[in-house]
């Protein structure tokens, strides 16, 4: 087992080097990458409430911790989100500064993995626990949950939408730089419940109330979305048409998540996109469907050509 004092040589050590990677102008390779490691780390630290919870002596140039988690991270020993982002740094936040982190007993892997719980974001666990009795109108389950969380956490949302509200709306208030809510508490609670909501992040979220059918065709969206929710009113032709108003504004890469698609009109929505050019399934989680915009241009909303649709390539044999 490892010493205290062996310990803090090491923590000593990552200081050292984590402040020399921070000094600019560096022209070896070697600091380069250096610096790109922190940088992304840091980065990474910037959107995450989690990490700045756990870790928040970061806040104040004390990183040690921080690169001893990325460390951990790194090295597939954690499932968290940025594992792909930090993996390409490995080289760097492993063998040279956590040289002794993967030892049994390590005090500080276990300190850094008291602090973020198994890789699973803190916040994502206080919003799983908070979902079933938060309001009414039926909320996401542990799984798709989990599952919104981790492709949330993978990408850098500055905007994001949603139709519908409820536990899904704390996630994205914790992921997003601007989450748009466009909803209605039809007296569930799923507005005013979450508004009141502890885990909210009041100053991430702006509400559209309203009936979708009404505040979507008429709200100017200012910019593009990396995420979006489907999940409000659920009878045809609504969460197609909610669709019609989304769609143009997500960028390439973004996340499109279609709920409840065991309702037959919705599964309609679900089988169209599956076939889609400008989505993939990424993955089904229950009912719940998660799609990635891919770069296919996007799809003239004021025109026609039915016939271009993967969806529509095969008219029915019979009808
Ligand atoms: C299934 S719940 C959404 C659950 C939420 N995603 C969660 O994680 O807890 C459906 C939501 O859509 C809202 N809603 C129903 N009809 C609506 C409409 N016409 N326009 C806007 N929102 C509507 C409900 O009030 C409720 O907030």
């Amino acid at each position: 087992m490892r010493s205290e004092k062996q310990n803090d040589l090491e923590i000593d050590h990552v200081r050292t080097t984590v402040a020399e990677a921070m000094v600019t102008g560096g022209h070896d390779r070697k600091k380069r990458t250096q610096q790109d490691a922190l940088r992304s780390l840091l980065d990474i630290y910037r959107h995450r409430s989690d990490l700045k919870k756990a870790f928040p002596e970061a806040k104040a140039g004390d990183y040690v911790r921080l690169v001893q988690w990325a460390a951990w991270v790194s090295a597939n020993e954690s499932s968290d989100p940025v594992f792909s982002i930090l993996h390409g740094y490995e080289q760097w936040y492993l063998p040279e500064h956590n040289l002794h982190l993967f030892q049994d007993h390590n005090p500080a892997l276990e300190d850094v993995k008291m602090r973020i719980h198994d890789g699973v974001p803190a916040f994502v666990k206080d919003i799983i626990d908070v979902a079933e009795g938060l309001h009414q109108c039926g909320t996401f389950g542990p799984e798709p949950l989990a599952a919104l969380a981790d492709h949330l956490l993978k990408r850098h949302i500055e905007c994001s939408a949603e139709t519908g509200s409820g536990a899904s709306t704390l996630l994205f208030s914790h992921s997003s730089d601007l989450h748009l809510a466009f909803t209605i508490d039809s007296g569930g609670g799923s507005v005013d419940n979450v508004k009141i909501s502890p885990l909210l992040r009041q100053d991430h979220v702006l509400w559209i109330e309203g009936p979708t059918q009404l505040t979507l065709p008429t709200y100017r969206f200012q910019e593009k979305l990396q995420a979006v929710l489907i999940d409000g009113p659920h009878a045809y032709p609504f969460p197609d048409l909610e669709y019609y108003y989304l769609y143009q504004h997500l960028e390439t890469g973004a996340l499109l998540v279609i709920d409840d698609i065991q309702i037959p009109t919705i599964h309609n929505l679900f089988e169209f996109l599956r076939k889609d050019a400008m989505f993939v399934l990424d993955e089904v989680v229950d009912t719940t469907a998660f799609f990635t915009r891919t770069d296919a241009p996007t799809f003239c909303p004021i025109g026609d050509g039915w016939w271009e649709q993967g969806y529509n390539k095969t008219p029915l044999a019979q009808v």
